[in-house]
């Protein structure tokens, strides 16, 4: 999927995820995407919201038929991760890194969350929505109060504003070159390119996932990009899903 895009734009909607899955539903191709200016009910992980105003941020959900099998697919948020992390690049000079499982940080604070969602139907090919949403534009002012702890901009980042269709060419650039590598290779393809990008390695954090939480130490990420999370000496478990805090 490279320059072979269909883009469908829209002004202020609810979710670019929920119109790109419909879309999806309705058989909308791999590498159809759905941009926003706005999204009224952005979503975030974990039921959070995203916080989405209108004509600053980068609001898109590219519609992804893998062809893998539906057990890899919960990588793709780590796929999505790296390629953001390859686009930030081209804007500004601070490396980018990964949190796992889906933000992606500059200088420790959060500059994109992806949010990716399977549709999958008895004997029909999986379908993986891949939301992306990256604070371009937003100003320090913009950010509600209790993010500016934890977010951060592209424009904040760089000192000045940036043209957000350059940034939506060139995160569908990066992405169409690792999803081609995680197509033929799987996430193991892109392990080691994980690594020169992860954020948390080595760090204590919690992990939790609905009611459970639980601490431990990071130890990298296994080849379906499962959280390997040394829990007690010696004690290595592998975590599919959660949202991390580092301690
Ligand atoms: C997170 O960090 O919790 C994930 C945030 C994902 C936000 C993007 S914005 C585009 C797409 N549409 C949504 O409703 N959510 C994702």
């Amino acid at each position: 999927m490279a320059g072979n895009w269909d883009i469908r734009r829209y002004g202020s909607i609810g979710s670019t995820n929920d119109e790109a899955r419909a879309l999806a539903l309705a058989g909308a191709a791999d590498g159809t995407v759905v941009v926003a200016e706005g999204q009224t009910a952005g979503r975030g992980r974990a039921g959070r919201n995203w916080f989405s105003p209108e004509g600053k941020g980068l609001y898109c959900s590219l519609v992804a038929r893998p062809g893998r099998a539906k057990e890899e697919c919960p990588s793709l948020a780590l796929v999505a991760g790296l390629a953001v992390c390859d686009a930030c690049e081209t804007f500004v000079e601070i490396p980018a890194q990964v949190k796992w499982p889906n933000d992606v940080w500059l200088a420790g604070k959060k500059v994109c969350g992806i949010l990716t969602e399977l549709v999958a139907r008895p004997n029909r090919p999986i379908v993986v929505i891949v939301g992306i949403g990256i604070n371009v534009n937003l100003r320090a002012d913009d950010l509600p109060a209790e993010l500016h702890p934890t977010a951060t901009s592209l424009a904040i980042a760089r000192g000045q504003p940036l043209d957000r269709e350059l940034v939506l060419q060139a995160v569908l650039r990066t992405w169409a070159l690792r999803y081609g590598k995680w197509r033929a290779g799987g996430f193991a393809a892109l392990r080691a390119d994980y690594y020169a990008r992860a954020a948390i390695e080595g760090h204590r954090v919690a992990v939790s996932f609905g009611t459970e939480r639980c601490e431990g130490i990071v130890r990298g990420v296994d080849e379906r990009g499962a959280l390997l999370l040394e829990r007690a000496p010696g004690v290595v478990e592998a975590i599919i899903a959660g949202d991390v805090e580092a301690l």
